[in-house]
């Protein structure tokens, strides 16, 4: 059965180890205390094949990755996420709450690999169709915060050991979007506590409730 009214479909982004996740878990402690059907997921990944997709893409290998079969593997993983899992959920009246999404490509595979960001739009416009976040919560902070709270968590993934200019471009970026839509994003200083970042949240969470 189709709800009458769709779910919301949030994400979270940010550089390396903003606080995506843990933050990610105060989403669902506010969906919960409101009664709100939710689900959980991330990308890359998101469903097995996607997961698998994402294995691939974030394991370190000796072979050099060519950031378009990078890009294409995103996107397969997207389609794969939208289509058998987000999309269903969203009609069925379930919010959907993804940590990270396809802001992340243009950041990383766009301002950090060098892609062309309007290829990265052909494709976003060919694989999603209309779809995109109803609020996009941007974790900000300089990329050496993130990373030091990433290095204390052990092995490092194939993203995690790019130099510290790769995330200073995809976080300007970053930036960038959400300053050319602010009723999608909500920019959050990630350098604060994790208490003002939160009420900072739920402040934009309240006026997303149904
Ligand atoms: N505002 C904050 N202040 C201090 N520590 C924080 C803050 N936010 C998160 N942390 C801590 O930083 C570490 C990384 O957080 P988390 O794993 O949520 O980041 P992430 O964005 O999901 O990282 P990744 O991109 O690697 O998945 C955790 O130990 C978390 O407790
Ligand atoms: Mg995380």
């Amino acid at each position: 059965m189709t709800a009458s009214r769709p779910g919301r479909f949030l994400t979270l982004e940010g550089l390396e180890g903003v606080g995506k996740t843990t933050n990610l878990a105060f989403v669902e402690s506010w969906l919960q205390r409101h009664e709100i059907p939710y689900l959980v997921t991330r990308e890359p990944g998101g469903t097995p094949l996607a997961e698998e997709l994402r294995h691939l893409l974030l394991n370190p290998r000796t072979e050099a990755v060519d950031p378009w079969c990078e890009l294409l593997m995103v996107f397969a993983a997207r389609a794969q996420h939208l289509n058998t899992l987000i999309r269903p959920a969203l009609a069925a009246g379930t919010w959907v709450l993804s940590d990270r999404f396809t802001d992340a490509t243009y950041a990383y595979q766009g301002a950090g690999r060098g892609l062309p960001l309007p290829d990265i739009e052909v494709l976003e416009n060919l694989v999603q169709r209309e779809l995109r976040p109803d609020c996009t919560f941007l974790l900000d902070a300089p990329p050496e915060v993130g990373l030091s709270r990433a290095r204390d968590r052990g092995e490092l993934d194939r993203f995690e050991r790019e130099k510290v200019d790769f995330f200073e471009r995809a976080r300007r970026i970053y930036l960038d979007r959400a300053a050319a839509a602010p009723e999608r994003y909500h920019v959050l200083d990630a350098t604060q506590p994790l208490a003002a970042v939160q009420q900072d949240m739920a402040a934009r969470l309240e006026a997303l409730r149904p």
